[in-house]
Order: C-alpha cells, then sequence, then structure tokens
C-alpha cells in the first residue's frame, strides 16, 4: 500500500495536510504473525511518521493488539521487519530494553505495579533504565504526574485511585522513560464513562505537543479530534486507511461499514 498520502485520482477529498508530521519512526513491512494456525497478523505494511497520530479501530479479534505488542515486541513476529526510528527491533538484552524505553505503552487494564506508590511507579524505570538519580527522578515524576493532573496522588496506592487516575498515572509512568513513540491500547475501554474523558484529555493534550501516538480505541471523539489517519482492521488485515473525516463519514469497504453501524448504534 502507498503510504504517501497522495490521494487517489478518483477521490473527491484532498489530501490530507501532513506538513506538520516528520520522517518515517515507526515501519512495519510485511509484517507476518502467527498463533498456531491463525493468521492473526497478515502482511502488514504500516508506517507511522514523528508527530503522527494514528488510530487503529477494527472489530474484536482482528489483531489490534498484537499489532502493539509486536510493536513493542511483547510478542515475537514470524514474517516481515518491524523498525523503530530506522533500527530494526531488537530480539533481546540491553538493547530491548532500550527499545522498550524508547516506545511507551498503556494498555486497557491498569498495569501499575499495585505494591508500589504512585510515586514509585512512575520513578523505578528512569532510575533503574535510564539510571537517574532517586531525586531527579522524583522532581520530574512530579512535573508529569502534575501534568496529567494526579500530582496530589503520589503517596497513595493504585487501589486506592479511581480507574481514570490509574490511567493518567500509567500514561506518566510511560513518558518519564522519554518514549519516541507512545502505544495505547484501549486506554479508556475498562473506565466508567464519567472518566473516560479524563484520561483523552490527556491524550489529547499530548498529541497537540507533537508526540507520535499509536492508538487503539473506537472513540470517535479522540479520532475526529486527534488523529491524523485511522486505519480500519479486521481479521488480521489493514482493510482501510483515511482521515477520520472521511473513514466515518465515507467508509469504503462493506467491513468498516458494517463495522461502524454496529458502533454507531450503540
Ligand atoms: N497469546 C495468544 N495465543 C493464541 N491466540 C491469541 C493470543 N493472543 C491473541 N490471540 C488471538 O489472535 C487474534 C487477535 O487478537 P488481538 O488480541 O490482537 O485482537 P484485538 O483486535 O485486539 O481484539 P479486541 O478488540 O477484542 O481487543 C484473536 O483471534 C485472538 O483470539
Ligand atoms: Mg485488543
Amino acid at each position: 500500500m502507498d503510504h504517501s498520502g497522495t490521494a487517489p485520482a478518483d477521490d473527491q477529498q484532498p489530501p490530507a495536510d501532513d506538513s506538520h508530521l516528520g520522517a518515517p519512526l515507526v515501519e512495519l513491512s510485511g509484517v507476518d504473525k502467527y498463533f498456531g494456525d491463525l493468521h492473526v497478523l497478515q502482511d502488514i505494511e504500516l508506517t507511522v511518521r514523528r508527530g503522527e497520530v494514528l488510530v487503529v479501530i477494527g472489530p474484536s479479534g482482528s489483531g489490534k493488539s498484537t499489532l502493539c505488542r509486536a510493536i513493542n515486541r511483547l510478542e515475537t513476529i514470524d514474517g516481515g521487519e518491524i523498525r523503530i526510528d530506522g533500527q530494526p527491533l531488537p530480539a533481546e538484552g540491553r538493547q530491548l530494553a532500550r527499545l522498550r524505553a524508547d516506545v511507551g505503552m498503556v494498555f486497557q487494564a491498569f498495569n501499575l505495579f499495585a505494591h508500589k506508590t504512585v510515586l514509585d511507579n512512575v520513578t523505578l524505570g528512569p532510575r533503574k533504565v535510564r539510571g537517574l538519580s532517586k531525586s531527579d527522578a522524583e522532581e520530574e515524576a512530579f512535573k508529569l504526574l502534575d501534568r496529567v493532573g494526579v500530582k496530589n496522588q503520589a503517596a497513595k496506592f493504585p487501589a486506592q485511585l479511581s480507574g481514570g487516575q490509574q490511567q493518567r498515572v500509567a500514561i506518566a509512568r510511560s513518558l518519564a522513560m522519554h518514549p519516541k513513540v507512545m502505544l495505547f491500547d484501549e486506554p479508556t475501554s475498562a473506565l466508567d464513562p464519567e472518566m473516560i474523558n479524563e484520561v483523552l484529555d490527556v491524550m489529547e493534550q499530548l498529541a497537540k505537543e507533537g508526540m507520535t501516538m499509536i492508538v487503539v480505541t473506537h472513540e470517535m471523539g479522540f479520532a475526529r479530534k486527534a488523529a491524523d489517519r485511522v486505519v480500519f482492521m479486521a481479521d488480521g488485515q489493514i482493510v482501510e486507511e483515511a482521515t477520520p473525516e472521511e473513514f466515518f463519514h465515507h467508509p469504503r469497504s462493506d467491513r468498516a461499514k458494517d463495522f461502524l453501524s454496529k458502533i454507531l448504534t450503540h
């Protein structure tokens, strides 16, 4: 697939303005992944440029989480190549730890360390991987916790926080590693409705500040406001790629039309 941003000749939409985007940062070429006989990622071609916000959307089981996990090397791939900032994903060892620092990830289920305070959750990685002193790590952690609006929760344990607060701490914890790209896998889908926006607001702010983001979400409001591009996945394939407006108003494939009619009626 051509990712250069040029619209096909029969497309009525003008090409999206991508002048704010930089060089390719995440590149997947010919990526294949199997779970036994199940071909979960099928010849995936995808390039995410520096500063780009990509929303990944698609039915359950289509491979969205596997895609994120492959980019963070939490899953191995069986074919093709993934590059981060020009470097192929390392298999293991110190380089892998460095890659993990470059690629931040926030999951659906809250994944903070339950037995550590909020402050310790945020300072642990910078101290261990980036080699910061306790006081430097804490100084930065307070700034990040302030930025996501939970500075006053620093001494608490995760279980003492609401789901929305926990997700914002998870975002701060990822940011503390100074990632080049942030992956979000349905970060609001386990939240009570009144907490969804406080997390989406933080993500939107990050997007505005130029963070490169890959976001699996069905939150169309976020996609409309923050995404440069939407990728629709089905059965392990990228079926459609468009700007949010194009995708939500003029889906081309039957799979996307069917999917949108279901989520829009909810
Ligand atoms: N560790 C695993 N072992 C075997 N099969 C798996 C494993 N992880 C995922 N799968 C299967 O791979 C397919 C893709 O799963 P994945 O979690 O990537 O989908 P998804 O698009 O994220 O779905 P959802 O919207 O429900 O989160 C599914 O059929 C799933 O059952
Ligand atoms: Mg998933």
